[in-house]
């Protein structure tokens, strides 16, 4: 049976409850997953395939899921390993928004190439933040864009790369 890891990276929780999601849709499909802050990551012994997730603030991911791809590359060499992004640009899906937001993924794909990779729009509250980003953020546009759908559709494609049994 397969075991998958979802390692995420969050400042305010939306990427923890994405990851959270997509843990819950291997499950369904009776594939052992575990999810947790890449800073909880102590080994990937035992996990057939990885997936990493990142908040993406300032036009950045953040720099932890960075690290972990780096300390972990010789062993996401031979694992499937799958990215997605949680931000703001793909409130709006447009060709030039995926473009945009494909490219904040560069610093991993250079690591190590993905199998698959998720591009999700995610969660602005402007009150919840601290000066000066309270300032800086007020005038986007506020909300949880998060469309469940289309995270279920990318995960759902993203089992039989993942997954041992399929890919024997
Ligand atoms: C200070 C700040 C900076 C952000 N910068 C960007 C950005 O450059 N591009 C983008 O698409 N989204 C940006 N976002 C939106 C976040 O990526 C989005 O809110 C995401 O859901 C945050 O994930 P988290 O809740 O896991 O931290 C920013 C959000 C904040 C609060």
């Amino acid at each position: 049976m397969s075991r998958i890891l979802v390692a995420y990276a969050t400042r305010a929780g939306s990427t923890k409850e994405v990851s959270e999601f997509i843990g819950r849709v291997f499950s369904e499909q009776h594939i052992r997953t575990d999810v947790m802050p890449v800073s909880s990551v102590k080994s990937l012994d035992g996990y057939d395939g990885v997936i990493v997730g990142s908040a993406i603030r300032a036009g950045h991911l953040l720099p932890e899921a960075v690290n972990f791809v780096k300390r972990y590359q010789g062993k996401l060499h031979n694992l499937p390993t799958a990215y997605f992004v949680v931000c703001l640009t793909m409130e709006k899906d447009t060709p030039e928004h995926r473009q945009e937001v494909d490219a904040y993924l560069n610093p991993l794909t250079a690591l190590v190439q993905p199998v698959s990779k998720g591009l999700f729009a995610g969660v602005m509250d402007s009150t919840k933040l601290g000066f000066p980003w309270k300032m800086l953020m007020k005038n986007t546009p506020q909300g949880d864009f998060r469309r469940w759908d289309e995270m279920r559709v990318w995960a759902e494609q993203a089992i039989p790369l993942m997954t041992k049994l399929e890919r024997a």
